[in-house]
């Protein structure tokens, strides 16, 4: 592992034909918190789960932000890149292909950055309550990539006019999107996790 290396757990895949999945956790979570979550949406799979860098009041996150909704854009750009360049490492290291990253909240925010930035790093994305990470993105080329953005209707943090943005943005990049929005909040219901399992478990079988 290089210096740029995040505090992490690794579990190995307990099926056959299954993507790893790349867990990012939400602002205040760690490394273990998605764990039970990842193997509820995808029992056999790998699971790379890694702990945010950037602490906000002691609380890890993956990158900064000035307030509430409003990001530290170069941190963004520099944390994907750190980011992106672990999970190099880490498929070299336990010999694993590129993962599907499943993300709550500001993980889901540095997952669709990571889409938007380094669009090789991930085979597709599940995206729990993101809003755009970026107010210039690059143009990506998602050729395809498979995305699942579940909103919550009456989320505090994201309004739904930013998660529709996001949706846009992605599918305008080339990523297949399927966005659902919930009746719930910011925090993850049951619908999520059901939803999930069935996308993941679609999208493996027409990768097949
Ligand atoms: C973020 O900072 O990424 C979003 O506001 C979500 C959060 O962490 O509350």
């Amino acid at each position: 592992m290089t210096e740029n290396s995040f505090i992490h757990r690794f579990e190995p895949a307990t099926g056959a034909g299954s993507s790893p999945l790349l867990l990012l956790h939400g602002t205040g979570g760690d490394e273990n918190d998605l764990l039970g979550l990842g193997k509820m949406i995808s029992p056999g799979s790998a699971q790379l789960s890694p702990r945010g860098r950037v602490l906000e009041h002691g609380m890890p996150r993956f990158f900064r932000r000035l307030a509430e909704g409003v990001f530290d854009e170069e941190d963004v750009r520099r944390r994907a890149r750190e980011l992106g360049d672990f999970v190099a490492d880490a498929r070299q290291r336990y010999g694993i292909a590129a993962p599907i990253a499943v993300g709550f909240s500001n993980g889901a925010n540095i997952a669709a950055a990571l889409l938007l930035l380094k669009p090789d790093v991930l085979a597709g994305a599940i995206l729990l309550r993101a809003m755009v990470p970026l107010s210039d993105p690059p143009k990506a080329e998602l050729d395809g990539k498979p995305v699942l953005l579940l909103s919550g209707q009456a989320d505090p943090i994201v309004p739904p006019n930013n998660s529709a943005r996001l949706a846009a943005l992605l599918s305008e990049s080339g990523a297949s999107v399927s966005h659902r929005v919930l009746p719930a909040g910011h925090q993850l219901s049951q619908a999520d996790v059901t939803l999930a399992r069935d996308w993941i478990g679609n999208a493996a079988a027409e990768a097949a």
